[in-house]
């Protein structure tokens, strides 16, 4: 119960705690603005429904004696870090009330001089109290003052599980809301007509592109410069990936796989792809918009000009009709994942890029034998290219697609033109008239992204990049410089990125059996020569490889990496790394059967199993097959994370373990498949966005919450995707466990591996399902943590220009007609607290 305490006041002291009387008498005689107060208090209880309540005590007590004014700083309560708490006090009579923090750890009061004041619990690691003084002043100068205390406990999620399901909308927990952000088409320059979304608007270059996908938050103060800490104004930074090509046309892509494709469709799909840099601005408690005229959106696109930094920049390698000296390209395509600095740039990856590229391996005779190795290495084997860009036209935005040696010399041709994608490239968001530089100290592969270790002063800097195809390898970049914080706030970013980005070494992960992993590097002369590669039947199908020099092995990542002997993985998808811990996790989505047998199964890479679809859906799914289908391999994926040796980025040796399997909880056997213990509130399959709270606020600092975002298609029959959070522990946390995997013609095989802690509902839970046919990827909050971004990709993927298999966003509001559109949700708690907590 609240104490009184006496005030001392000007020698007007009221030692008198004997005279108190009921409150409802209090009400009765004399106080007529009682009434009003005590509306305010239940209009604050009914907004802040769901928060931590300070209900008033019954014991109010009444110093008067002389018309003044009492308080009441209602009853200790005990909440977590991260959410509002709405102390429930109340000013008994005329006069005014001031709250003060008179112990704790300090927080921002809101209301202070109302009878409700509230606010967001601070981050801690143990139980910790906070005491709150009520002072009241009536209208003689009379004050009385009572205390409260609030005892905040360790962050933990704060919501209920979210159901899986197959709704055409984006479902979050109770007590949130959603608001549809930036869409597909909207336009984010001046005068630029709204989108009309029935395949006729133009200009892509100015407007969002379509399947958005990793999304930064880059913070903007009032005069519209960078400041990290802002909550309420900033960049939005997001990738666009690919096409939901059927909708972007008014009856589809024409000319169809093998073209001529009419030029206008090729160039708006080009512009489709890219990054966006877009201002959000909250109005006030959140209230989200997009600006379209704000002076740094921009659109980078497979069009913009690009420069090429680091140990590549010059080489052979890259020389093109469109760069004579190799030091320049043009755009970037399939970013996929991301990657920030802390001076402020972004990092995007060029994931998917080798199906764009026209090159038949049997039509390009003039190619090298190496060449011919590292051109199958990469994939570059497409008969068109995923849109045939190349047949649009003979101008360089569409010939460059055409990766055929027909030239005199590579300056002649676009043969190189693949050499230059597959790269991370760094972007400045607050310099629209920047030139992004592709960053090859980096490596050349399927980017999925670029995760910084956790900076320590005097260390050097490391990056974290899965390379996103079945069997392919985790990287790590270490730089050569030691970070130093006063670089942060340089006003020549990408300065930065050539001091840090440029100059370092690469490594790629060996996962050992017994729990150990070495970073292997990649550098030349340490580097053996790739082993041929032959077939089953002894036939050399793919000659040795020697390396020419370090550009040789940064262009040809994946060859160097073969030739090292690093670990095939279950397709690694996003990194993220602890900012408490300094442990980096990473999440392999899935592999199947056909290339990764029973055999090739190992510690890293566990499971071999079936997990059927179509059986026991819950919910009719149209896009269900009839009979259950078998999915033998390791369809649902899992979650490996590792702790380098000495807790520094620059180790070259590390601990590992499997922090999280997923699985169909209905069906998985737990000894061998379900090793998660996963339940109906948190079963997932497929995890690939993958990204820890910010250190700014209390969902980052203590135990950082890890937000796992899934794109699936093994689960479905069960759900459309979803975002999960969780509480991880640590590397090591679990244990070494052996299973029994079975393949689809019946042979077992034991594996032992490396297990981390079972997730309960304390550390794992569903937050978010999406509409149909989406993917989640792409996720970021501002700095407080109080709003969520989260990007809805490719929702209606199977759809038809006239008949949408989604009608999302629209139906996000209730509408259920019109072309699916791929968009970023803002996702805020009604009560104003941390998301998630
Ligand atoms: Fe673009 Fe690997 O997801
Ligand atoms: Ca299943
Ligand atoms: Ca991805
Ligand atoms: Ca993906």
């Amino acid at each position: 119960m609240a104490e009184f305490i006496p005030l001392y006041s000007d020698g007007d002291v009221d030692t008198n705690r004997t005279l108190n009387r009921p409150l409802q008498s209090i009400i009765e005689e004399r106080y007529s603005r009682r009434q009003t107060i005590r509306s305010a208090v239940m209009a604050s209880t009914t907004a802040f429904l769901g928060t931590t309540l300070l209900a008033a005590c019954g014991d109010d007590e009444d110093p008067d004696r002389s018309g003044a004014t009492s308080v009441d700083a209602g009853s200790s309560a005990d909440t977590n870090s991260g959410r509002v708490v709405v102390i429930n006090g109340s000013l008994l009579g005329s006069g005014t009330v001031q709250w003060t923090q008179t112990g704790g750890p300090a927080v921002a009061l809101t209301g202070a001089t109302t009878a409700t004041p509230s606010f967001i619990a601070p981050s801690v690691a143990t139980a910790t109290t906070l005491t709150f003084q009520a002072t009241a002043t009536g209208s003689g100068g009379n004050q009385s003052i009572d205390t409260t205390t609030v005892v905040v406990n360790p962050a933990a999620l704060g919501f209920t599980a979210v159901a899986k399901n197959h709704a055409d909308i984006v479902t979050v927990p109770a007590g949130y809301t959603v608001t549809v952000m930036t869409k597909l088409g909207d336009p984010i320059a001046p005068g630029l007509s709204a989108y009309r979304n029935d395949g006729t608007d133009a200009n892509f270059a100015q407007r969002i592109g379509d399947h958005g996908d990793a999304l930064h938050w880059y913070g903007l103060n009032a005069a519209g410069t960078r400041e990290d800490f802002s909550n309420t104004r900033g960049l939005m930074v997001q990738n666009h990936e690919n096409l939901n090509v059927q909708y972007l046309h008014p009856n589809g892509p024409t000319g169809g796989s093998a073209g001529p494709r009419p030029a206008a469709e090729a160039l708006k799909e080009m512009e489709a792809h890219g990054v966006s840099v877009t201002e959000y601005v909250d109005s006030g408690n959140r209230t989200w918009s997009y600006n379209q005229n704000g002076a740094l959106n921009r659109r980078i696109t497979p069009n913009t000009p690009m420069a090429f930094n680091g140990p590549v920049r010059g080489s052979i390698l890259l020389r093109t009709v469109g760069s004579p000296s190799g030091t320049t390209g043009t755009g970037t395509i399939n970013n996929c994942a991301n990657g920030h600095t802390m001076w402020g740039t972004n990092l995007t990856c060029e994931e998917n890029w080798a199906g764009y590229f026209r090159r038949p391996a049997a039509l390009d005779t003039a190619r090298t034998p190496r060449e011919r190795t590292a051109l199958s290495r990469y994939g570059v084997t497409s008969t068109n290219g995923n849109y045939a860009w190349w047949t649009a036209g003979t101008e360089p935005m569409f010939a460059r697609w055409n990766a055929l040696a027909i030239g005199a010399t590579a300056t002649d041709d676009y043969r190189n033109e693949p050499n230059t994608f597959g790269w991370v490239v760094e972007i400045d968001p607050y310099d629209p008239a920047s030139t992004p530089r592709k960053r090859t100290a980096l490596g050349r592969m399927g980017h999925e992204g670029a995760w910084l270790s956790r900076l320590v002063e005097g260390q050097k800097l490391g990056v974290y990049m899965g390379d996103d195809s079945r069997g392919e390898y985790l990287y790590k970049y270490v730089s050569n410089a030691n970070w130093s914080a006063a670089d942060a706030q340089s006003a020549d970013r990408l300065g930065m990125g050539d001091k840090y980005l440029d100059n370092g070494t690469l490594y790629v992960a060996r996962f050992n059996a017994d729990g150990t992993g070495t970073w292997l590097p990649l550098v030349f002369g340490q580097v053996p020569d790739r082993a041929a590669v032959t077939n089953t039947a002894g036939v050399v199908t793919d000659p040795a490889y020697a390396f020419a020099d370090q550009a040789d092995i940064l262009v040809n990542t994946r060859l160097a990496a073969d030739a090292v002997g690093a670990t095939p993985m279950d397709r690694p998808e996003w990194t993220a790394t602890d900012s408490v811990t300094g442990e980096m996790y990473l999440t392999l989505t899935n592999n199947s059967e056909s290339v990764r047998s029973l055999a090739r199964t190992d510690a890293a890479n566990p499971r071999h199993y079936n997990d059927t679809k179509g059986a026991t859906a819950p919910v009719p799914d149209p896009a269900t097959p009839a009979q259950p289908t078998n999915q033998y391999g390791n369809p649902n994926g899992h979650i490996i994370r590792l702790r380098e040796n000495g807790d520094t980025s620059g180790a070259t040796a590390f601990r590992w373990d499997i922090y999280l399997f997923g699985a169909d909880s209905e069906e998985a056997s737990a000894a061998n498949v379900n090793l998660s213990g996963l339940t109906a509130d948190n079963d997932f399959s497929s995890p690939d966005g993958l990204w820890f709270s910010r250190p700014t606020n209390a969902a980052g600092m203590v135990n950082p919450l890890l937000w796992i975002q899934t794109d699936d298609g093994a689960f479905t029959d069960k759900t459309n995707n979803q975002m999960l959070a969780a509480l991880p522990g640590t590397v090591g946390d679990g244990g070494q466990r052996t299973i029994t995997n079975t393949a689809r013609d019946g042979t077992t095989r034991e594996q032992t591996t490396f297990v981390g802690a079972p997730a309960t509902i304390a550390t794992l839970r569903r937050f978010l399902v999406g509409p149909r046919e989406c993917e989640i990827t792409g996720v970021d909050t501002t700095p407080d943590g109080r709003t969520l971004f989260v990007g809805i990709q490719h929702p209606g993927e199977d759809g038809e220009p006239n008949a949408p298999t989604s009608n999302w966003p629209q139906s996000q509001a209730g509408t259920t007609s019109g072309r699916p559109r791929s968009a970023i949700v803002a996702i805020t708690k009604n009560d104003g607290g941390v998301v998630g907590l």
